[in-house]
């Protein structure tokens, strides 16, 4: 049996090598497929159809390199096919356990100039995936990558514009062939009302893609190496060795449940690649931080200094008392008058680096460091050991690191940080962090594309307009809206260092500015939006304004059994339901746009053996973001699974509830 099993494959990798034909793979319930060939002028093509029908329809495929052009004349030379189905364990997530099942075609290319291309297809229930790769070793440089997605009908696309600093962007929502250059990744209202999620997995040695419009089709647009001021726009990708590039991948779900719960780019990326990763832990804190975005206090020394030994005992302590792992600080270090010369190691004369590290050690609550490099990458990279070991030796084992740059957009004033040299860089950075067993939580980084599978190290990341806008931003604050996107677009790229938790919304100092949400809707956001280093960000004594409703940031954990979106549309709402790790504990978390809502929560979800009892913190009748922001009701109740929640969420308006078995 197991011999004529081979035989036919040899049998179809003969044919397939001799035939023009289409070759083809479908998912394992045979509802996704692609289907792979090669145009009279040897150019490579593929189509992608679900339940029988056309999503993408031959779509162009392949490179171009300085010397070759990798986008026609050439032949099939053979392919193979492997069949895959794994269940692997998270160290943390979203779940504690992801399926990876999906049917494997690698079809082998062979050029006119003698180059072999493999392209690599997986295909899963809820999507597809392909890569580039070739057995050769060459030294080459990629110009331009040809992979195109062209729609069978013309979708609507969520995205933000390529050169969007940072990330740092409002989504919009457009018709396809109306968009302009934008940033990977883009969520998709397709045509038929299913949905789609295209973006790239495992980005390890290769620039961020961007995608473009040309008519009802997307482009790729590889991020330059360099920045226009360096007038060298050409070259996209050193390539010295193996071509292995990362994956292009689109999700497509009938639901956004489904979208929501995709794991295709997790699966993606390589298994994780440290071995002993019982230092890293999700952790929930608290900073010196908000005091400097709304300008009561200062990252560099002086009367209105935040870093200081005394402030940061305080912090210590609140975070002691009410439950939280630790205290992020900044503007501990020197460099911050002119955000140039950073210096990691060595602190102002009013932090007490030796004295701190002993007192959080003492009340068992850690410290988060921060490196705020000023983009000074390279500089940054050179001394990463002895940065990382003077953290380590004060009990330091997580650090956010910043690229702020004074040139926008660029490394080191030449380079984008999405382009080949800042991947490599920010991947260097969490490789050598996890020598020193350090977490990293990145900000200015690279979109994230699922390397946190690999190097778990990588808890969190920016790449997000966060919650820093709603202190000092001159457009006054992200509208209500902007909340109720994230889940759907940047965050189904990994987790997300947002920072929710203002409880204080009146800014004397930018009194233009403020946060568009209430009380409830800043609950909500630790469910909705999912980070596993979640920082509430506000100060200690804003949360004492409201004790009753902090209770909850107290009580929610930031790393999940099991996560459910209950339902939501893309910029209009979001309710998620999630299951505690290692616990039968479940919250919900629920955040509107300006409209108000009813939000309505089966607990199907729940043990149907058991009690619960739940903690409903909700918007009150008259809440509203602009006149009344705090008002707002806890109740207590009595659940099980039968019961359906309804909750009414105001305009900008939220909900969270806690849910407990009864013992
Ligand atoms: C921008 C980061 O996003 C923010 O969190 C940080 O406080 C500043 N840079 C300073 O590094
Ligand atoms: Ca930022």
């Amino acid at each position: 049996m197991m011999k004529r099993v081979v035989y036919l494959c040899l049998v179809c990798s003969v044919l397939l090598a001799c035939s023009p034909d289409e070759l083809s793979v479908c998912s394992p319930d045979g509802n996704t497929c692609v289907t792979f060939s090669l145009n009279d002028d040897g150019a490579p093509r593929y189509a992608v159809s679900k339940n029988g029908k056309a999503v993408l329809i031959s779509s162009p495929m392949g490179l171009k390199t300085e010397r070759m052009d990798l986008t026609r004349d050439f032949t099939i030379m053979n392919s193979t096919r492997a069949t895959h189905d794994e269940t692997w364990e998270t160290v943390w997530g979203e779940e504690r356990t992801i399926r990876d099942q999906h049917e494997e075609l690698t079809v082998m290319l062979r050029h006119t100039s003698g180059y072999k291309l493999h392209i690599v297809f997986r295909v899963f229930d809820d999507g597809i995936a392909f890569r580039y790769s070739s057995p050769d070793r060459s030294e080459m440089t990629i110009v331009d990558e040809a992979t195109s997605y062209c729609f069978a009908e013309e979708p609507h696309v969520w995205s933000i514009p390529w050169r969007t600093e940072y990330y740092e962007g409002l989504w919009t929502k457009q018709l396809l062939s109306q968009i302009d250059t934008v940033c990977s990744p883009v969520t998709i209202e397709m045509a038929d009302g299913s949905y789609a999620f295209l973006h790239e997995a495992a980005l390890t040695d290769y620039p961020a893609q961007n995608l473009f419009a040309d008519g009802s089709t997307l482009r790729t647009y590889l991020t330059p190496w360099k920045d226009e001021e360096a007038k060298d726009m050409e070259a996209k990708v050193y390539v010295r060795g193996r071509l292995n590039t990362p994956w292009r991948l689109l999700v497509l779900t009938p639901t956004l449940p489904d979208l929501v719960a995709s794991r295709i780019m997790l699966n993606l990326n390589e298994p994780c690649a440290i071995e002993d990763t019982e230092w890293i832990r999700p952790m929930k804190f608290i900073g010196i931080w908000w005091g400097m975005h709304i300008k009561t206090m200062t990252w560099e020394a002086g009367p209105k200094h935040g870093a200081t030994t005394a402030n940061m005992e305080r912090y210590l302590r609140f975070a002691n008392k009410h439950g939280f792992d630790a205290v992020l600080a900044e503007g501990w270090n020197l460099g911050w008058e002119d955000w140039k010369s950073f210096d990691f190691t060595t602190p102002y004369p009013d932090w007490d680096m030796d004295h701190l590290s002993r007192f959080a050690d003492s009340i068992g609550v850690a410290i988060v460091g921060h490196n705020e490099t000023g983009g000074n990458a390279a500089s940054y990279e050179q001394d990463l050991d002895s940065i990382y070991r003077y953290h380590a030796k004060h009990g330091i084992h997580v650090i956010k690191t910043g690229y702020v740059a004074p040139i926008i957009r660029t490394m080191d004033g030449l380079q984008w940080n999405k382009g080949q040299s800042g991947v490599r860089h920010y991947r260097k950075v969490i490789e050598t962090a996890a020598k020193y067993h350090i977490m990293i939580d990145n900000h200015e980084p690279v979109m994230p594309t699922g390397l946190s599978r690999t190097y778990p190290n990588l808890v969190s990341q920016e790449g997000v307009r966060g919650q820093e806008w709603n202190a000092w931003s001159t457009d006054g604050g992200s509208p209500c809206e902007h909340v109720t996107v994230l889940p759907y677009t940047r965050i189904m790229a990994g987790p997300v260092d947002y920072t929710p938790g203002v409880f204080h919304f009146e800014n004397p100092i930018i009194p233009t500015t403020r946060v568009h949400s209430t009380l409830m809707n800043q609950l909500g956001l630790f469910v909705c939006f999912y980070s596993p280093l979640q920082m509430a960000c506000d100060l200690p004594e804003h949360y004492m304004e409201h004790p009753d409703a902090f209770r909850f940031i107290e009580h929610v954990p930031c790393d999940w059994e099991r996560s459910i979106l209950v339902d939501g549309t893309i910029g209009d709402f979001c309710i998620f339901a999630r299951q505690g790790r290692g616990t039968d504990d479940w919250y919900v978390g629920g955040i509107t746009d300006d409209e108000a809502r009813e939000a309505v929560v089966p607990l199907g979800m729940l043990d149907s053996d058991k009690t619960y009892r739940v903690t409903l913190y909700e918007d009150a009748p008259n809440a509203d973001w602009f006149a009344h922001p705090y008002a707002h009701n806890i109740k207590e109740m009595t659940v099980t699974a039968a019961d359906t929640l309804h909750v009414r969420m105001a305009p900008g308006g939220g909900f969270a509830a806690e849910i407990n078995p009864v013992q």
